[in-house]
Protein backbone atom coordinates (compact mmCIF):
# COMPACT_ATOMS: atom_id res chain seq x y z
CA UNK A 1 0.00 0.00 0.00
CA UNK A 2 2.72 2.25 0.68
CA UNK A 3 4.70 2.14 -2.29
CA UNK A 4 1.78 3.37 -4.13
CA UNK A 5 2.28 6.98 -5.04
CA UNK A 6 -0.77 9.83 -3.93
CA UNK A 7 -1.98 10.93 -7.37
CA UNK A 8 -4.83 11.17 -9.61
CA UNK A 9 -6.30 8.01 -10.74
CA UNK A 10 -6.25 7.04 -14.38
CA UNK A 11 -7.07 3.54 -15.16
CA UNK A 12 -10.18 1.81 -14.05
CA UNK A 13 -10.11 0.38 -10.59
CA UNK A 14 -8.55 -2.81 -10.19
CA UNK A 15 -10.41 -4.14 -7.60
CA UNK A 16 -14.14 -2.77 -7.64
CA UNK A 17 -16.59 -3.78 -4.43
CA UNK A 18 -20.05 -3.24 -4.82
CA UNK A 19 -22.94 -3.09 -1.65
CA UNK A 20 -25.92 -4.20 -4.00
CA UNK A 21 -28.71 -2.65 -2.14
CA UNK A 22 -32.06 -1.58 -2.80
CA UNK A 23 -34.02 -4.76 -3.87
CA UNK A 24 -36.78 -4.40 -1.63
CA UNK A 25 -37.80 -0.74 -2.32
CA UNK A 26 -37.49 -1.55 -5.70
CA UNK A 27 -39.94 -3.84 -5.63
CA UNK A 28 -41.93 -2.54 -3.41
CA UNK A 29 -42.68 0.96 -5.74
CA UNK A 30 -43.94 -1.46 -8.09
CA UNK A 31 -46.53 -2.86 -5.35
CA UNK A 32 -44.40 -6.26 -6.17
CA UNK A 33 -43.17 -8.46 -3.09
CA UNK A 34 -40.02 -7.79 -1.95
CA UNK A 35 -38.20 -10.87 -4.17
CA UNK A 36 -39.15 -9.70 -7.62
CA UNK A 37 -36.69 -7.19 -6.53
CA UNK A 38 -34.15 -9.95 -6.05
CA UNK A 39 -35.07 -11.36 -8.95
CA UNK A 40 -34.30 -8.34 -10.82
CA UNK A 41 -30.87 -7.75 -8.98
CA UNK A 42 -29.66 -10.94 -10.34
CA UNK A 43 -29.90 -10.17 -13.94
CA UNK A 44 -28.24 -6.81 -13.21
CA UNK A 45 -25.25 -8.78 -11.35
CA UNK A 46 -24.55 -10.93 -14.39
CA UNK A 47 -24.85 -7.73 -16.60
CA UNK A 48 -22.38 -6.13 -14.18
CA UNK A 49 -19.70 -9.10 -14.30
CA UNK A 50 -19.53 -9.36 -17.95
CA UNK A 51 -18.71 -4.97 -18.24
CA UNK A 52 -16.20 -5.53 -15.24
CA UNK A 53 -14.32 -8.00 -16.81
CA UNK A 54 -14.48 -6.13 -20.49
CA UNK A 55 -13.57 -3.26 -18.92
CA UNK A 56 -10.37 -5.29 -17.38
CA UNK A 57 -11.51 -5.02 -14.03
CA UNK A 58 -9.19 -7.71 -12.12
CA UNK A 59 -11.33 -8.42 -8.85
CA UNK A 60 -14.85 -7.85 -8.57
CA UNK A 61 -16.61 -8.45 -5.07
CA UNK A 62 -20.21 -8.31 -4.45
CA UNK A 63 -22.02 -7.81 -1.56
CA UNK A 64 -25.14 -10.48 -2.02
CA UNK A 65 -26.53 -11.37 2.37
CA UNK A 66 -24.91 -10.52 5.21
CA UNK A 67 -24.89 -12.23 8.53
CA UNK A 68 -27.26 -9.84 9.90
CA UNK A 69 -29.58 -10.58 6.53
CA UNK A 70 -30.16 -14.04 8.50
CA UNK A 71 -32.34 -11.90 10.71
CA UNK A 72 -35.11 -11.10 7.71
CA UNK A 73 -38.40 -13.15 8.13
CA UNK A 74 -37.11 -16.80 6.69
CA UNK A 75 -39.49 -16.63 3.46
CA UNK A 76 -37.04 -13.80 2.31
CA UNK A 77 -33.95 -15.90 3.71
CA UNK A 78 -34.55 -19.08 2.03
CA UNK A 79 -35.55 -17.42 -1.46
CA UNK A 80 -32.49 -15.56 -0.92
CA UNK A 81 -30.69 -18.83 -0.53
CA UNK A 82 -32.32 -20.51 -3.37
CA UNK A 83 -31.89 -17.67 -5.64
CA UNK A 84 -27.91 -17.87 -4.94
CA UNK A 85 -27.76 -21.86 -5.19
CA UNK A 86 -29.88 -21.26 -9.15
CA UNK A 87 -27.84 -18.52 -10.17
CA UNK A 88 -24.58 -19.70 -9.64
CA UNK A 89 -25.71 -23.88 -10.72
CA UNK A 90 -26.88 -22.18 -14.09
CA UNK A 91 -24.06 -19.66 -14.70
CA UNK A 92 -21.02 -21.66 -13.96
CA UNK A 93 -20.02 -22.97 -17.10
CA UNK A 94 -20.19 -19.43 -18.78
CA UNK A 95 -18.46 -17.92 -16.06
CA UNK A 96 -15.90 -20.75 -16.83
CA UNK A 97 -15.39 -20.01 -20.61
CA UNK A 98 -15.05 -16.19 -19.46
CA UNK A 99 -12.29 -16.74 -17.80
CA UNK A 100 -14.23 -15.51 -14.69
CA UNK A 101 -13.01 -17.47 -11.27
CA UNK A 102 -15.37 -17.39 -8.67
CA UNK A 103 -14.53 -17.64 -4.44
CA UNK A 104 -17.34 -17.47 -1.92
CA UNK A 105 -16.38 -15.24 1.03
CA UNK A 106 -18.61 -16.27 4.02
CA UNK A 107 -19.31 -18.13 7.06
CA UNK A 108 -20.23 -21.25 5.48
CA UNK A 109 -21.23 -23.21 8.34
CA UNK A 110 -24.96 -21.84 7.79
CA UNK A 111 -25.02 -23.70 4.30
CA UNK A 112 -26.70 -27.20 3.74
CA UNK A 113 -24.04 -29.89 2.35
CA UNK A 114 -25.65 -29.39 -1.09
CA UNK A 115 -24.23 -25.96 -1.37
CA UNK A 116 -21.89 -26.29 0.20
CA UNK A 117 -20.57 -28.76 -2.33
CA UNK A 118 -21.91 -26.37 -5.03
CA UNK A 119 -19.43 -23.76 -3.66
CA UNK A 120 -16.58 -26.25 -3.77
CA UNK A 121 -17.15 -27.21 -7.44
CA UNK A 122 -17.70 -23.93 -8.64
CA UNK A 123 -14.13 -23.02 -6.96
CA UNK A 124 -12.49 -25.53 -7.96
CA UNK A 125 -14.06 -25.68 -12.00
CA UNK A 126 -13.64 -22.17 -11.92
CA UNK A 127 -9.85 -22.01 -10.65
CA UNK A 128 -7.66 -21.50 -13.69
CA UNK A 129 -9.93 -18.48 -14.18
CA UNK A 130 -7.17 -15.37 -14.91
CA UNK A 131 -9.42 -12.46 -16.08
CA UNK A 132 -11.33 -11.26 -13.47
CA UNK A 133 -12.35 -12.66 -10.25
CA UNK A 134 -14.98 -12.92 -8.86
CA UNK A 135 -15.77 -12.55 -5.12
CA UNK A 136 -19.44 -13.41 -3.50
CA UNK A 137 -20.01 -12.03 -0.21
CA UNK A 138 -22.76 -14.21 0.84
CA UNK A 139 -23.51 -14.78 4.70
CA UNK A 140 -20.65 -12.34 4.96
CA UNK A 141 -19.80 -10.42 7.86
CA UNK A 142 -16.94 -8.03 8.53
CA UNK A 143 -16.30 -8.63 12.10
CA UNK A 144 -17.38 -12.63 12.31
CA UNK A 145 -14.42 -12.77 9.43
CA UNK A 146 -11.86 -10.59 11.68
CA UNK A 147 -12.61 -12.56 14.72
CA UNK A 148 -12.45 -15.85 12.68
CA UNK A 149 -8.76 -14.72 11.41
CA UNK A 150 -8.08 -13.62 14.89
CA UNK A 151 -9.20 -17.75 16.10
CA UNK A 152 -6.78 -19.02 13.55
CA UNK A 153 -3.93 -17.17 14.42
CA UNK A 154 -4.72 -17.57 18.01
CA UNK A 155 -4.56 -20.99 17.74
CA UNK A 156 -1.42 -21.31 15.89
CA UNK A 157 0.15 -19.20 18.31
CA UNK A 158 -1.39 -21.58 21.53
CA UNK A 159 0.21 -24.85 19.29
CA UNK A 160 3.37 -23.22 19.21
CA UNK A 161 3.66 -22.63 15.40
CA UNK A 162 3.52 -18.51 15.49
CA UNK A 163 5.00 -16.03 17.50
CA UNK A 164 2.58 -13.50 18.46
CA UNK A 165 5.19 -10.77 18.30
CA UNK A 166 5.47 -11.60 14.71
CA UNK A 167 1.61 -11.16 14.06
CA UNK A 168 1.96 -8.34 11.35
CA UNK A 169 -0.79 -6.85 9.01
CA UNK A 170 -0.10 -8.95 6.40
CA UNK A 171 0.34 -12.11 8.34
CA UNK A 172 -3.45 -10.73 9.35
CA UNK A 173 -4.50 -9.77 6.09
CA UNK A 174 -3.68 -13.30 5.19
CA UNK A 175 -6.09 -15.04 7.25
CA UNK A 176 -8.93 -13.14 6.35
CA UNK A 177 -11.88 -14.58 3.36
CA UNK A 178 -9.65 -12.75 0.97
CA UNK A 179 -6.70 -13.67 1.92
CA UNK A 180 -3.66 -12.45 -0.36
CA UNK A 181 -6.11 -10.52 -2.66
CA UNK A 182 -5.22 -6.72 -3.59
CA UNK A 183 -7.85 -4.51 -1.29
CA UNK A 184 -10.51 -2.66 -2.95
CA UNK A 185 -9.71 0.14 -4.84
CA UNK A 186 -13.04 1.51 -5.52
CA UNK A 187 -16.57 0.37 -2.74
CA UNK A 188 -19.99 1.42 -4.58
CA UNK A 189 -23.00 1.33 -2.36
CA UNK A 190 -26.17 1.92 -4.49
CA UNK A 191 -29.63 2.28 -2.63
CA UNK A 192 -29.26 5.36 -0.69
CA UNK A 193 -28.08 4.43 2.39
CA UNK A 194 -24.51 5.56 3.94
CA UNK A 195 -23.07 3.36 5.44
CA UNK A 196 -20.57 0.04 5.31
CA UNK A 197 -23.64 -2.46 6.99
CA UNK A 198 -20.26 -4.64 8.19
CA UNK A 199 -19.14 -5.01 4.63
CA UNK A 200 -15.07 -5.66 3.81
CA UNK A 201 -14.39 -3.72 7.67
CA UNK A 202 -11.21 -4.27 7.01
CA UNK A 203 -9.69 -4.44 3.28
CA UNK A 204 -11.48 -0.97 2.60
CA UNK A 205 -9.39 0.97 4.68
CA UNK A 206 -8.07 2.93 2.27
CA UNK A 207 -10.79 2.66 -0.30
CA UNK A 208 -12.80 5.06 -2.28
CA UNK A 209 -16.53 5.20 -1.53
CA UNK A 210 -19.35 5.96 -4.51
CA UNK A 211 -23.04 6.13 -2.81
CA UNK A 212 -25.66 6.78 -5.15
CA UNK A 213 -29.57 6.31 -4.94
CA UNK A 214 -30.20 4.08 -7.56
CA UNK A 215 -31.68 1.17 -6.70
CA UNK A 216 -29.69 -1.89 -7.35
CA UNK A 217 -32.02 -3.26 -10.36
CA UNK A 218 -31.94 0.01 -11.51
CA UNK A 219 -28.08 0.35 -11.86
CA UNK A 220 -26.80 0.37 -15.24
CA UNK A 221 -23.78 0.04 -17.30
CA UNK A 222 -23.49 3.94 -17.37
CA UNK A 223 -24.28 4.28 -13.83
CA UNK A 224 -21.15 1.97 -13.50
CA UNK A 225 -19.34 4.17 -16.04
CA UNK A 226 -20.25 7.24 -13.54
CA UNK A 227 -18.51 5.69 -10.66
CA UNK A 228 -15.41 5.03 -12.53
CA UNK A 229 -15.17 8.58 -13.73
CA UNK A 230 -15.80 9.51 -10.13
CA UNK A 231 -12.92 7.66 -9.17
CA UNK A 232 -10.98 8.66 -11.73
CA UNK A 233 -11.12 12.37 -10.57
CA UNK A 234 -10.07 11.61 -6.74
CA UNK A 235 -7.09 12.11 -5.38
CA UNK A 236 -5.84 8.99 -3.31
CA UNK A 237 -2.96 10.11 -0.67
CA UNK A 238 -2.81 7.47 1.85
CA UNK A 239 -2.27 9.34 4.46
CA UNK A 240 0.42 11.62 2.54
CA UNK A 241 0.37 15.14 0.59
CA UNK A 242 -0.96 16.05 -2.36
CA UNK A 243 1.87 15.74 -4.47
CA UNK A 244 0.95 18.92 -6.26
CA UNK A 245 2.34 20.91 -2.85
CA UNK A 246 4.82 18.61 -2.01
C1 LIG B 1 -30.22 -5.77 -1.06
O1 LIG B 1 -31.51 -5.27 -1.17
C2 LIG B 1 -30.17 -7.27 -1.14
C3 LIG B 1 -29.96 -7.92 0.16
C4 LIG B 1 -29.70 -7.34 1.28
C5 LIG B 1 -30.06 -9.36 0.17
P1 LIG B 1 -32.47 -5.15 0.08
O2 LIG B 1 -33.23 -6.41 0.20
O3 LIG B 1 -31.74 -4.73 1.29
O4 LIG B 1 -33.42 -3.99 -0.43
P2 LIG B 1 -33.94 -2.75 0.41
O5 LIG B 1 -32.74 -2.08 1.01
O6 LIG B 1 -34.86 -3.30 1.45
O7 LIG B 1 -34.62 -1.88 -0.59
C1 LIG C 1 -26.36 -4.62 2.99
O1 LIG C 1 -27.66 -4.23 2.77
C2 LIG C 1 -26.19 -6.07 2.65
C3 LIG C 1 -26.33 -6.40 1.23
C4 LIG C 1 -26.55 -5.57 0.25
C5 LIG C 1 -26.22 -7.78 0.92
P1 LIG C 1 -28.75 -4.20 3.93
O2 LIG C 1 -30.00 -3.74 3.31
O3 LIG C 1 -28.79 -5.50 4.64
O4 LIG C 1 -28.14 -3.11 4.91
P2 LIG C 1 -28.83 -2.26 6.06
O5 LIG C 1 -29.63 -3.21 6.89
O6 LIG C 1 -29.70 -1.24 5.39
O7 LIG C 1 -27.70 -1.63 6.79
MG1 LIG D 1 -31.21 -2.91 2.03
Amino acid sequence: MFERSAKHQSTVPNHVAIIMDGNGRWAAKRMLPRVFGHREGVKVFKRIVRQCADLQVRILTVYAFSTENQGRPPDEVSFLMDLMEKTFRTEIDELCREGVRVCLLGDRQGFSKRVKELWESAEEQTRGGNRLTLNVAFNYGGRREIVDAARRLARRVHNGELDADCLSEELFANNLYTSNLADPDLVIRTGGEFRMSNFLLWQAAYAEWYFTDVLWPDFSDEHLLEAFAEYERRERRFGRISEDRG
